[in-house]
């Protein structure tokens, strides 16, 4: 990875900041994007620093349009290349959310950043997109309520993503998925477990939820390993199997 650049949207805290992390410590730039933590996104351009990589911090609302444009044109004018985009960022649960926000941000913002984002990635270069089985399956599997306008605009935006496939293929882009089960410890399990503490712990009962670290580490190799597979997924092998086939008590 030595020389290439990479861009984590939404690498502030959570998921995104583990896996700027791990990627930073792979020898290439890492450009930790962030909405509005700045501080929380220059400690983990520090954390990369301090451990012998390279990284900095890369401020865009990624709804913006503008601030992405401008976003890109800093890192055409530094680096002239984008080895990697690790689409990660992610919301609609936040207070004060308008309903159109979730598909706005989930859908719309992710294909323009991969569209706007083109010219800059040369043959060879990878799109990640990080989603959750919850969204994933949407709308063939049950999702806790609160959850539900979040899933069908990640789903959309997978759909986006997919439907472009073609496009980035013709430049030499591979696009992947990544998915995980609901993640232990993460800000978005902690709001779902006081709004419907019931889908969380029936998920629990099932099997151990993957840590930050587990998904993290998920997602870094798919955006380096060059044989990876289209789709990965990340949690209890419970998720994957038919609701008729856990009906019928057969696990496999
Ligand atoms: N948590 C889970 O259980 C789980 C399970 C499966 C998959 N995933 C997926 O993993 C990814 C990360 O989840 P997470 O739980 O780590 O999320 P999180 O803790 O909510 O962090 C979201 C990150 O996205 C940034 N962000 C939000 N809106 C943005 C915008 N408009 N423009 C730019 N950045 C924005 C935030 O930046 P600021 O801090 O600056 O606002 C923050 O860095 C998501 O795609 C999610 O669907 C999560």
């Amino acid at each position: 990875m030595a020389g290439q650049v990479v861009l984590v949207t939404g690498a502030s805290r959570g998921i995104g900041a583990e896996v700027a992390r791990i990627l930073g410590s792979s020898g290439c730039h890492v450009l930790v994007n962030y909405r509005e933590k700045a501080a929380r996104a220059n400690n983990v351009v520090k954390e990369i620093r301090a451990a012998g990589g390279r990284a900095s911090s890369a401020a865009a609302n990624i709804c913006d349009e503008a601030a992405v444009e401008v976003l890109l044109a800093d890192v055409s004018e530094r680096f002239g290349r984008l080895d990697v985009l690790v689409l990660n960022a992610s919301g609609g649960l936040e207070r004060g959310a308008d309903s159109g926000y979730a598909m706005r941000l989930n859908r719309d913002a992710q294909l323009r950043l991969a569209t706007l984002a083109r010219p800059l990635m040369p043959p060879g270069s990878r799109i990640v997109f990080v989603t959750s089985h919850q969204a994933h399956f949407y709308p063939a599997r049950q999702v806790p309520e609160a959850y539900g306008p979040i899933a069908e605009s990640k789903r959309a935006g997978e759909d986006a993503l997919l439907a472009s496939r073609s496009a980035l293929a013709a430049r030499g882009i591979t696009l992947r998925v990544v998915s995980g089960d609901m993640i232990d410890g993460t800000i978005i399990v902690r709001l779902l477990q006081r709004r419907d503490p019931a889908a969380v712990a029936a998920r629990r009962s099932r099997a151990a939820l993957p840590t930050v670290e587990e998904f993290a580490t998920a997602v870094a190799r798919a955006a380096l390993d060059p044989d990876h597979p289209d789709t990965t997924y990340v949690g209890g092998a419970d998720y994957l199997v038919s609701d008729a086939t856990r009906r019928l008590g057969n696990p496999n």
